[in-house]
């Protein structure tokens, strides 16, 4: 097979075959395809598109292009959730220990942050001493034991994903439709998870900046699902302002420490609750969202979520008495406020730059590999529709430094819109939830 005649195919706008994916991918995982042909490949996928049944190949071929994991080993149906990404979403570090509470276990493999977007992996590194290098054999074990494990990838797992992946976010050929749904299909596929809960963000701080897209891409997904023989539902949730009020990795780890205590309603509590409620009825363990939600809310106020948390800490080497003393965790040397320019209500916030401030303080990586700032990030003081006061608090920036606090803070100020109208409507939280059967 020439894959020249496989560039120009798709570039000439045609479908390729089974067999031309796999020696695309196959080429891709043992290297015998230079980069600037799977290059060539990619931008023609983006440019041109690829159908559900060339998206399902492109899956199924990354999917097997490592190890599988197999959790047959753990009892139960096995649900897993991936966000597209976002920022401030820490709904991993909430939902996670509820539905593990309710005897659903979750055994879960996380990312590192990703541009603007945050990273589960990194939030967990940020607490003393938690391992998230965890191997499978460990995993079931955990599995079977607390019926909670979140851990890395691992090494083995979607190599093919893993260089396209590395490839795409230097040749402009991010944004895809069919290749982010392959990347993520794949990795949840290979990771052995029976149901899938996908979270597909929506809005000016997520990859997916409009509903159309963001749709598509849920729709894309789930029947891929359908291809593959795993149940998936894609929850559309709206990202055009930070979910939390926290964004940078200790500072995550404490917001999702006080929803689990009950100390915090709002955006991040609801969207957990409704993944978690969808994780819920996939596992079979409810009838109805508003059953699981109940049922996740009950284990807030009983304690049973915190102290799932509680042991998935000490199962992986983590400090427990962060959970009372958040001063365990690492602190910022710097901090700055951000105070309103002028009165009036917030109308917008560009939630990308918002989360490029935050790479600006150190909470996120600007090259592959930088070590990250774990104390760093920002404390949101307002939210969309909220009125201001000339000088009002709208943020506070912690950095190292404080040259760094000043230049996350001139990101904020040009991230954060203030009229002197309120906004005739608030984008929604749950756009729209997409079910199999749908
Ligand atoms: N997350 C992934 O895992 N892959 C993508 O392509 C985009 C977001």
């Amino acid at each position: 097979m020439n894959f020249v005649d496989i560039i120009i195919k798709k570039r000439d706008g045609g479908k390729l075959t089974h067999e031309e994916i796999t020696f695309f991918v196959q080429g891709v995982t043992d290297g015998s395809l230079p980069d600037y042909q799977i290059s060539s490949l990619l931008m023609a996928i983006l440019l041109k598109g690829m159908d559900a049944e060339e998206t399902a190949h492109l899956t199924m071929e990354m999917a097997n292009s490592g190890g599988m994991f197999d959790l047959s080993a753990v009892e139960g149906v096995k649900v897993d959730k991936h966000s597209t990404g976002g920022v401030a979403d820490t709904t991993t570090l909430i939902l996670a220990p509820l539905v593990a509470s309710v005897g659903v276990p979750v055994v879960k493999m996380s990312g590192r942050g990703l541009g603007f977007s945050g990273g589960t992996i990194d939030k967990l590194e940020s607490i003393p001493g938690f391992r998230v290098d965890v191997s499978e054999e460990e995993a079931l074990r955990y599995g079977r034991e607390s019926g909670i494990v979140l851990m890395s990838q691992t090494d083995d797992l979607t190599p093919a994903d893993k260089k396209l992946y590395a490839l795409r976010d230097v040749t402009g050929t991010v944004d895809s439709i069919p290749l982010i749904a392959a990347s993520i299909m794949s990795k949840k596929i290979a990771a052995g998870a029976d149901g899938i809960v996908l979270d597909v963000k929506c809005g000016s701080g997520a990859f997916m900046k409009d509903m159309e897209s963001a749709e598509k891409l849920a729709t894309t997904m789930a029947a891929m699902g359908r291809h593959v023989g795993r149940k998936v539902t894609a929850v559309i949730s709206g990202m055009d302002q930070p979910l939390g009020m926290y964004i940078g990795n200790s500072l995550e780890v404490i917001e999702a420490i006080e929803v689990l205590k009950g100390n915090v309603e709002g955006d991040l509590l609801e969207v957990s609750l409704t993944l978690g409620a969808n994780m819920l009825l996939l596992a079979g363990r409810v009838e109805t969202e508003e059953e699981g939600k109940a049922l996740l809310r009950e284990n807030i106020r009983n304690g049973k979520g915190l102290a799932k948390f509680k042991e998935l800490l000490e199962q992986q080497g983590g400090d427990t008495g962060i959970i009372e003393n958040y001063e365990l965790l690492p602190v910022s040397a710097a901090k700055l406020e951000v105070k309103a320019k002028e009165a009036g209500f917030i109308t917008r916030m560009d939630t990308a730059v918002i989360g490029r401030a935050s790479q600006e303080t150190g909470a996120g990586r600007m090259f592959k590999g930088q070590p990250l700032d774990f104390s760093a990030g920002i404390v949101m003081k307002k939210r969309l529709g909220d009125a201001v006061a000339t000088d009002e608090t709208l943020a506070i920036v912690y950095s190292e430094s404080e040259e760094k606090c000043r230049s996350a803070a001139a990101f904020l100020q040009k991230a954060i819109m203030i009229t002197k109208e309120q906004a005739e409507e608030l984008p929604p939280l749950i756009w729209k939830i997409i079910r199999q059967e749908d």
